[in-house]
């Protein structure tokens, strides 16, 4: 009855640069062509997501409304729209897979083209026109996602369907923090049975790469963090020690050489710094080991390497959203985690209803949660 109408629902809007999200009415347009309007189930929050509240990325619009982990239902599609239908169980593809870029293309890599790296364009849909609105004002679109909001509209290349027994308020984790952290050990530092490993961080992306790393078999996953109390959870989903570089007087990929012999066989960057990443490269095998930087500094950060790191054999990489081509990718994730492959419930530390962003946020920025998933 909603389609092919303007819908009023509540969304967080984050008015400009260093403001707290505010939960507004705001007018949700249909979807126009090649687009799907989705009513969105539960969202998380991700690290990423607070760096748009505080300003960090140069090419984000505000207005704006963010969230880009989130779970939902199809209300209704748009002219030409083929691979989604009212009902569908869906996910929102924080990195979409348009299928005709060189990128989509390339068995290589799921680096879509029409990411927001290249450009502010994900700001608006693809037609350059937005269909958000609140007190009179357009409202930009983020990442074309913008999961907090109960409905959002979504282009054809940044939505997959997912099995109709997916709980969404569980699997909606696979929009963004599950995938990126396990396919960082399994796509692309392709962990091997036996090997030693080490995660800087451990939020909800960090804990993300110890599961990969476990189920890929490594057999030591060493946890670095300043924050202990994340220790727990990063041991209950395999770590075999965690340390934090404030019990040390050496520099933390000292400490690391000296618990393996020679270095790690993969790092992990899952913090977003560069000092982070850095030792996360110092710390690997000077021969052979891969360091994976997946958190994203603040723009415009430079990372300082000595030459002799690499040539001596060292790889240093990265991913974004652990590598996968999201449409090819999830459907089987969710199923795999159906059929119990992993567990990633225990990710969720709190659940709140969609008014309570506010304390969501709160609980990313004081470490206390790994992952809020908030519900409309
Ligand atoms: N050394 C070690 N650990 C640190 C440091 C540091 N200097 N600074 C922060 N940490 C830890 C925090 O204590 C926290 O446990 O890093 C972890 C980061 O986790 P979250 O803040 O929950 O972030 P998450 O959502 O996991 O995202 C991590 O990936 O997608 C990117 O933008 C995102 O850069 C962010 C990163
Ligand atoms: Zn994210
Ligand atoms: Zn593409």
């Amino acid at each position: 009855a909603t389609a092919g109408k303007v819908i009023k629902c509540k969304a967080a809007i984050i008015w400009e640069a260093g403001k707290t999200p505010s939960v507004e009415e705001v007018e949700v347009a249909p979807p126009r062509s090649g687009e799907i309007r989705v009513k969105i189930v539960a969202t998380g929050i991700c690290r990423t997501d607070d760096h748009v509240l505080k300003g960090f990325f140069p090419n984000i619009s505000y207005p704006v409304i963010a969230g880009h982990e989130g779970a939902g239902i199809v209300e209704s599609v748009g002219p030409g729209v083929t691979c989604v239908k009212p009902g569908d169980k869906v996910i929102p593809l924080c990195l979409p897979q348009c299928g005709e870029c060189d990128c989509c293309l390339s068995p290589k890599t799921n680096y879509c083209l029409k990411n927001h790296f290249q450009g502010s364009f994900q700001n608006w849909m693809p037609d350059k026109t937005n269909r958000f609105t609140c007190r009179g004002k357009q409202v930009y679109h983020f990442l074309w996602t913008s999961t907090f909001s109960e409905y959002t509209v979504l282009p054809e290349a940044s939505i997959v369907k997912i099995s109709d027994e997916a709980p969404l308020d569980k699997v909606c984790l696979f929009g963004c923090a599950f995938p990126t952290g396990y396919g960082a050990a399994i796509n692309t530092a392709k962990v091997e049975p036996g090997s030693t490993c080490a995660i800087f961080g451990l939020g909800g992306i960090g804990l993300s790469v110890v599961i990969g790393c476990k189920t890929a078999g490594a057999s030591r996953i060493i946890g670095v963090d300043i924050n202990k109390s994340k220790f727990a959870k990063a041991k209950e989903l395999g770590a075999t020690e965690c340390i934090a570089p404030q019990d040390f007087k050496k520099p933390i990929n000292e400490v690391l050489m000296e618990m393996t012999g020679l270095g790690v066989d993969y790092a992990f960057e899952a913090i977003g710094r560069i000092d982070t990443e850095a030792t996360a490269l110092s710390s690997c095998h000077a021969g052979h080991g891969v360091c994976v930087l997946i958190g994203e500094p603040p723009a415009g950060s430079q990372l300082s390497i000595t030459p002799i790191q690499l040539i001596s054999g060292r790889k240093l990489t990265g991913c974004l959203v652990g590598g996968w081509k999201l449409k090819d990718a999830l459907p089987k994730l969710v199923s795999d985690y159906m059929n119990k492959k992993f567990n990633t419930d225990t990710l969720i530390t709190h659940v709140l209803p969609f008014e309570k962003i506010g304390e969501g946020f709160e609980l990313l920025q004081t470490g206390k949660s790994i992952r809020c998933v908030l519900l409309f």
